[in-house]
């Protein structure tokens, strides 16, 4: 099997640097950030939690499982391809499989459940969230409870949370939750951003790249992305993560308002049926998307997003 790492190095070290010399080119027009804000986001001042180092990882039983979901998260098709209905891999979005602060961290997440779940109106167990992700993010199926794909992937954030305090929400949790823009965010402002810094991986179509039949760059919208039900299909969360991760190896260079008018850019783009949907648009935008940073049933060059999303 080819080991997508090595194929993403490849094509990541050029497209860094073609990225690096476009935000150069760009800086004339870009406000300077102040020189904190550029070096970590603010919600996080504090030393993010360490997780235990992968070399440490037990060789036992236990850290068979513990392998497996680590597997599992950073190639999910490969791993779990029977619940996955997508290109992504768990760590598309939760970078460095699992591990880093301000990107929903595995360590951040695990000390906080069972949890009370407005998504769902009921308290959740950890794998009960799992679940959730193979439903929505990945576009896949909700691997029954007790299936070893659930439990490899709960032993290895168990793992990954190892001196954690449990019921504590530790800094890095999560993604960043940004202040309010300062400007309403805005589609037309937010594709022009897109164009300059983040095409070059996701393509101008937010088709994202493969190689070898392996995404490399992950689609951010249409049929092979996440659907309408995903965390990430709400403007704030997307906000949230872009500031703090993208464009990839150049986190923190946009400002907030860049942000949020992105992630508005790249949620008002059609995407596979929320699988919710209960019979139209509108009835499931009411049920199901009444927010101001959903997108999903509003018009956008004349089409009503969620019409046309496959099923
Ligand atoms: C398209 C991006 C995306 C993908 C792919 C994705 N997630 Fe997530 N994940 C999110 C977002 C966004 C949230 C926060 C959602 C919210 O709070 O509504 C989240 C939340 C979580 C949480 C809860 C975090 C917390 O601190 O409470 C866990 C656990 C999780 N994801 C695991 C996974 C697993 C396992 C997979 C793969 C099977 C996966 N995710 C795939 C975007 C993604
Ligand atoms: C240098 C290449 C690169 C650039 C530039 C870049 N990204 Fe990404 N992006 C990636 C990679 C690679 C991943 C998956 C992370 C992984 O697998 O480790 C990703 C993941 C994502 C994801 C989560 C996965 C998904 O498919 O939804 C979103 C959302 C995203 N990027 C948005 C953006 C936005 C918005 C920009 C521009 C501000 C941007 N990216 C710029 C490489 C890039």
């Amino acid at each position: 099997m080819i080991d997508r790492t090595w194929l993403y190095r490849g094509v990541l070290a050029g497209v860094l640097s073609a990225v690096a010399g476009l935000c150069l080119a760009a800086n004339v027009d870009v406000p300077a950030l102040p020189a904190s804000s550029a070096q970590a986001p603010e919600s996080s001042p504090a030393k993010p939690f360490a997780p235990p180092a992968e070399s440490s990882m037990p060789m036992d039983g236990f850290g068979k499982s513990v392998k497996l979901g680590e597997q599992i998260f950073t190639h999910t098709q490969t791993f779990a391809g029977k619940y996955v209905g997508n290109t992504l891999n768990c760590a598309s979005c939760h970078l460095d499989a699992g591990r880093k602060a301000d990107s929903s961290p595995l360590w951040g997440a695990y000390p906080l459940y069972p949890a009370y779940r407005s998504k769902n109106g009921h308290v959740n167990s950890f794998a009960e969230r799992l679940q959730g992700c193979f439903m929505y993010s990945m576009n896949g199926k909700a691997p029954p409870l007790g299936d070893p794909v659930l439990v490899a992937l709960e032993s290895y954030a168990y793992w990954l949370a190892k001196g954690a305090p449990i019921g504590e929400k530790l800094p890095g949790q999560g993604y960043p939750k940004l202040p309010a823009p300062a400007q309403k965010a805005d589609y037309a402002r937010g594709g022009a951003i897109y164009a300059q810094h983040c095409a070059l991986c996701h393509g101008a179509d937010g088709q994202g790249q493969s190689s070898g039949g392996q995404a490399v760059f992950p689609p951010l919208w249409g049929a092979h992305s996440f659907n309408w039900g995903a965390g990430m299909g709400d403007i704030q969360n997307a906000a949230g993560f872009i500031k703090a991760n993208m464009p990839l190896g150049l986190a923190g260079t946009l400002t907030d308002q860049q942000a949020w008018d992105v992630a508005t850019f790249m949620d008002s783009h059609e995407r596979p049926q929320d699988p919710r949907f209960v019979g139209s648009v509108e009835a499931t935008r009411a049920k199901f998307h009444d927010s101001a940073y959903s997108m999903y049933g509003q018009t956008v060059n004349g089409q009503v997003l969620g019409a046309s999303g496959s099923r």
